[in-house]
C-alpha cells in the first residue's frame, strides 16, 4: 500500500485568514490565553471554533473534532445541553439584567448553601479572578494582616501575577506581599509562613491527588496560626464532587473560589465562605458590581446544578475517567508486547 502526504492537511484556510484579521486588532489574538495560538501548533491547529454539541465541535472551515478542553472548563454537561439552553431562553424573555434584586440570585444562593461545605454566605461575580481577588482582600482585612501565600494559577490581577515572570504594570510593594509555596510540600508552606501571613490560597487538587493529608495539614496550620484557607475550586468544584474539594477530601476551607462549571458555559463566579468573614462585604471590603446579579447565567446555573446533582454527574465523569485510563493502559500494555524490542 503506498501512502501520499496530503499537503492540505488539515484544511483550515478560513482559520488561518481570519487569524491574520484578529492578531491585526486583538493583542494575541485572543481574549483566553488557553485559547491563543502560544497554546497551539500554529498552521496545524485550527484557530476558531463556531458550533458545539454534546461533546463535539466544528471550526469554521467545517472540520469536526472532540473537544476535551470542553471550552476551557466551563462545558460541563457538553455544549448546547437541552435543559440548560431552555432556561437561559425563558429568562431571556423575561429579561437580562434589572434595576433590582432578581430573585434568582436567592434560588441558586439557597441552591449552593445545600452542597458546598462552607456556603454560609455567598456572592456572585463573574469572573473567577473576581472572587480570588475579592477573598484574599477580605482575609486581608479579616485577619489584619498583608501577605498571602499562594499555589496555582488564580487570575490575571495584581496580587497573584505578580508572583510571575509577565509582572510589568504592578508595583514591587505589591509583588513583595505574595509568596508562592510547593505543592503536596508541607516545609515549603511552614517556610514561607511569616507573622504577616493572612490567607492561604490554593487549587486544592490539579493533577495530583493531596497525599499524607496535605490539606488537612494545612487546615490545622491555617486554625493554628490565625490565617485564612482559601480554596480555587475552579477547577474541582462541581466536579470532583458536587460541593468540590471540600466535600470530596473532608477539608473545610474558610473561603471558596469557584466558576467554570457551575452554569454551563454562561459566566458566573461564586465566592462562597464563613458567616463571620463574609459579613465584611456588607460594609467595610467592598466587592460589588453590576452584573453580579445577571439572570441568564444565574438561570443556567440553577438549571446545571440541578442537572449534576439529579444525573450525579460527577460520579459519572469518575467512571468515564477510569474507564478511559484503564483503556490507555491496555493499549500501551498491548504496544509493548506486540513491539519489536519486547
Ligand atoms: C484555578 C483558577 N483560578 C482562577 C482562574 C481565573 O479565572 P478567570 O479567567 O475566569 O478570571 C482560573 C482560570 O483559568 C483558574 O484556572
Amino acid at each position: 500500500m503506498s501512502k501520499q502526504k496530503d499537503n492540505d492537511y488539515p484544511k483550515i484556510k478560513k482559520s488561518k485568514r481570519l487569524l491574520e484579521r484578529a492578531e491585526f486588532l486583538i493583542p494575541s489574538g485572543t481574549q483566553t490565553l488557553a485559547k491563543g495560538m502560544s497554546q497551539y501548533s500554529r498552521g496545524v491547529a485550527p484557530s476558531f471554533l463556531e458550533r458545539g454539541k454534546g461533546s463535539h465541535v466544528w471550526d469554521i472551515d467545517g472540520n469536526e473534532y472532540i473537544d476535551y478542553t470542553m471550552g476551557v472548563g466551563p462545558i460541563s454537561l457538553g455544549y448546547c445541553y437541552p435543559a440548560v439552553d431552555a432556561a437561559i431562553k425563558a429568562q431571556l424573555q423575561d429579561g437580562i439584567t434589572f434595576s433590582l434584586v432578581h430573585p434568582l440570585e436567592v434560588e441558586v444562593a439557597e441552591a449552593l448553601h445545600q452542597i458546598i461545605p462552607n456556603a454560609e454566605s455567598i456572592r456572585f461575580s463573574k469572573t473567577g479572578c473576581d472572587v480570588t481577588s475579592a477573598a484574599v482582600r477580605l482575609a486581608r482585612a479579616f485577619t489584619g494582616k498583608n501577605t498571602i501565600l499562594c499555589c496555582g494559577y488564580h487570575g490575571w490581577h495584581d496580587w497573584y501575577i505578580g508572583t510571575t515572570d509577565r509582572n510589568r504594570g504592578i508595583p514591587a510593594e505589591t509583588q513583595a506581599l505574595t509568596y508562592t509555596f510547593q505543592y503536596k510540600d508541607i516545609s515549603s508552606v511552614l517556610d514561607a509562613i511569616d507573622n504577616d501571613t493572612a490567607a492561604i490560597i490554593l487549587e486544592p487538587m490539579v493533577f495530583e491527588i493531596p497525599r499524607d493529608n496535605f490539606l488537612h495539614k494545612l487546615r490545622d496550620i491555617c486554625t493554628e496560626r490565625g490565617i485564612l484557607l482559601i480554596f480555587d475550586e475552579m477547577w474541582t468544584g462541581f466536579r470532583l464532587s458536587l460541593g468540590g474539594a471540600q466535600e470530596y477530601f473532608g477539608v473545610k476551607a474558610d473561603l471558596a473560589c469557584f466558576s467554570k462549571a457551575v452554569a454551563n458555559g454562561m459566566p458566573l463566579s461564586i465566592l462562597t465562605g464563613r458567616k463571620d468573614v463574609m459579613k465584611l462585604l456588607e460594609h467595610d471590603v467592598f466587592f460589588y458590581t453590576t452584573f453580579g446579579g445577571e439572570a441568564l447565567s444565574l438561570a443556567a446555573a440553577l438549571a446545571t446544578i440541578h442537572v449534576l446533582r439529579e444525573k450525579n454527574v460527577p460520579a459519572f465523569s469518575h467512571r468515564r475517567a477510569i474507564n478511559y485510563c484503564m483503556g490507555i493502559m491496555k493499549f500501551v500494555k498491548i504496544s509493548v508486547l506486540l513491539s519489536p524490542a519486547a
